[in-house]
């Protein structure tokens, strides 16, 4: 009775070895700190539901933007130098980045800068168009706020990949263009004004492979108040 006793006990003591909850996962490494930080959204992030869901601004902003930012702070860090520079002044001049980190700052510096401007010239519209000064170049360089908006649709389908569709300025003159990747038009000398993102982590969760979709909801949140605001300003 006794050795059967104890053959009971081991296997429960086993058995409640074997019943121990796994431990938790180890938390993420911190981030580095350093000098450039995600900006937070000015918005929730079902502000501009239906046309862009939350949960895609949520990883979006939380996770896309958030790693270009920790991997620019990664770059820069053993070049202190840089950290006093906005992060536009350092896409603006790649040339004078460190060659060891120009890729990295073209890259993850690109993807902070266009980001950030991105979120900024977002809002639903309700149909609502530009206004002011912004409206008669619109009309001037394209014919119609229309003819924009098929061209403005135009170039972003076009973007083979991952990049971006862009109206910019080119001195005083609105420029339509795309880049791939993060590329900025700040590096090529000009200014933007109104940025789309067609990276698929800017709309899979939602129109999958739909782009065409995705790229006709984002005419419904444009903020035009903010890109002729920047019009404003750049053009003037
Ligand atoms: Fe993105």
């Amino acid at each position: 009775m006794a050795a059967a006793s104890a053959v009971c006990a081991a296997t429960s003591s086993l058995v409640r070895l074997r019943a121990q909850p796994a431990p938790p996962p180890a938390p993420p490494a911190p981030a580095p700190a350093g000098p450039f930080k995600l900006p937070p959204l000015a918005y929730p992030y079902d502000a501009l539901e239906p046309h862009i869901d939350a949960r895609t601004m949520e990883i979006h902003h939380g996770k896309h933007h958030a790693a270009y930012v920790q991997n620019l702070n990664k770059a820069v860090a053993e070049f202190p130098d840089l950290g006093s520079k906005s992060v536009e002044d350092l896409v603006r001049d790649l040339a004078a980045a460190p060659e060891k980190i120009r890729t990295a700052v073209r890259n993850h510096g690109g993807g902070h800068a266009n980001h950030t401007l991105f979120w900024q010239l977002l809002k639903k519209n309700n149909g609502a168009g530009p206004g002011g000064d912004l409206a008669k170049a619109i009309d001037a360089k394209f014919g119609s706020f229309s003819s924009f908006q098929q061209e403005f649709t135009k170039a972003a389908m076009g973007v083979f990949g991952s990049g971006w569709a862009w109206l910019t300025l080119d001195g005083k003159a609105l420029r339509l263009e795309t880049s791939a990747n993060q590329d900025s038009p700040l590096s090529q000398g000009r200014a933007p004004l109104l940025a789309l993102d067609v990276w698929e982590h800017a709309y899979y969760l939602k129109y999958q492979n739909r782009r065409a979709d995705y790229v006709a909801a984002f005419h419904s949140v444009i903020n035009w108040d903010a890109v002729a605001e920047r019009y404003q300003k750049l053009a003037a």
